[in-house]
């Protein structure tokens, strides 16, 4: 029940700080360490390669799922959009694992990729927010998002259990292969709770930058370099859906290999910059877009803000950006599509689970 929420997209977002703590309940062992199957951490283990097939949200999330086993277990990833996978397979490793990323657990496209890799012989596992599911009855095992019932079309807290749960997957396997770490993931994914929790609570903040930003726009861009630009991926993701407003997420540098060509006097451009590395080239990027007119929202963290940002964001570990960026870019689109009367939680034309390929 939304009960005395206005839409379950705001419940939805308002949930996530407790989303994030039940899913370190969820994963802890006897001893209160972050514990994943054995039997998966072993499959992880053997593999060479691990394939991501996801639509959607789910694929932005598994974006940045690549970018943590990449870089915590050392392990290289693939991912794939399912609807492309299946019929454009590409060259496999010797020992490939597939990990279907699937909110709803029923997406046909996804599925149709699953049937394929069984048939191969291959090792499956899926991460879903549905226990009991197709998708998670069929592959070899299941990992569940613990995020409770989504029922806004457009999804949240889905996408911030996936990232988060593929956060602590890579962490557990990085531990379980004998890796070092130099983090305390269940510390961290603490931090970041509390600051989504922050990010709820300023969500006056975002409904002005929505009014600011978005009021009369027919176009949006977002961007971002690094784990920013899969941030900037599902952000205008979000707005599309449910506020209509065109919408796209661009790497900070690939702006300027055509797509510049768009910016006009007024154009919203919501910029992300939150990894250090690379702050200052979407810094430049950002000049670029504003000698061509555009209106920047910057959104920075904490400790590497300028003057003229136009919000900051509480500080987190690195690798744990994604999970405190996306949620004000999530209420943004809330508001905008208020703003223009759209119907928040059932936008026209989309499904809540996508069931023909
Ligand atoms: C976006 C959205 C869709 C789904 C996609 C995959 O807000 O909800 O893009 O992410 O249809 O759905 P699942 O994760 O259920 O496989």
């Amino acid at each position: 029940e939304k009960g005395m929420y206005p839409h379950y997209m705001l419940k939805e977002i308002e949930e996530q700080p407790n989303v994030v703590r039940k899913i370190l309940q969820a994963y802890e062992n006897e001893k209160g360490e972050l514990a994943i199957d054995a039997e998966i951490l072993q499959a992880v283990n053997y593999a060479d390669r691990l394939y991501i097939i996801a639509a959607g949200t789910s694929y932005h999330a598994g974006l940045v799922g690549k970018y943590y086993f990449e870089k915590i277990t050392g392990i290289p990833v693939e991912v794939h959009i399912s609807s492309e996978f299946g019929y454009n397979m590409p060259l496999l490793s010797k020992k490939p694992l597939f990990l279907f990323i699937t909110q709803s657990g029923e997406t046909a496209d996804s599925r149709q990729v699953l049937v394929k890799t069984k048939a191969l012989g291959y090792p499956t596992i899926t991460v879903t927010n549905v226990a009991g599911s197709t998708l998670s009855r069929e592959a070899d095992y299941t990992l569940l998002l613990h995020a409770g019932p989504e029922i806004a079309v457009a999804s949240t807290k889905a996408y911030t259990a996936q990232v988060a749960v593929l956060a602590l997957f890579a962490y557990v396997a990085a531990k379980d292969s004998g890796k070092t770490v130099d983090f305390d993931l269940k510390k961290e994914l603490g931090i970041v709770a509390n600051a989504i929790q922050t990010l709820v609570d300023s969500k006056e903040e975002m409904e002005k930058i929505a009014h600011e930003f978005l009021e009369v726009s027919r176009n949006a861009f977002y961007i971002g370099r690094n784990l920013d630009f899969y941030v900037s991926l599902e952000g205008a993701l979000k707005l599309k859906e449910i506020s209509y407003i065109q919408a796209e997420g661009f790497a900070g540098g690939e702006l300027k290999h055509g797509t510049i060509a768009l910016i006009e006097e007024g154009t919203p451009v919501f910029s992300l910059v939150t990894q250090k590395a690379v702050s200052l080239n979407i810094r430049g990027n950002v000049k670029e877009v504003v000698a061509r007119g555009a209106n920047p929202c910057i959104l920075s963290m904490e400790g590497m803000e300028e003057e003229g940002d136009r919000y900051v964001l509480p500080k987190v570990h690195p690798y744990l950006t994604p999970l405190v960026a996306i949620i004000p870019l999530q209420l943004i689109s809330y508001y905008a599509a208020l703003q223009r009367d759209c119907d928040v939680d059932k936008p026209r034309n989309l499904a809540k689970s996508v069931t023909v390929e």
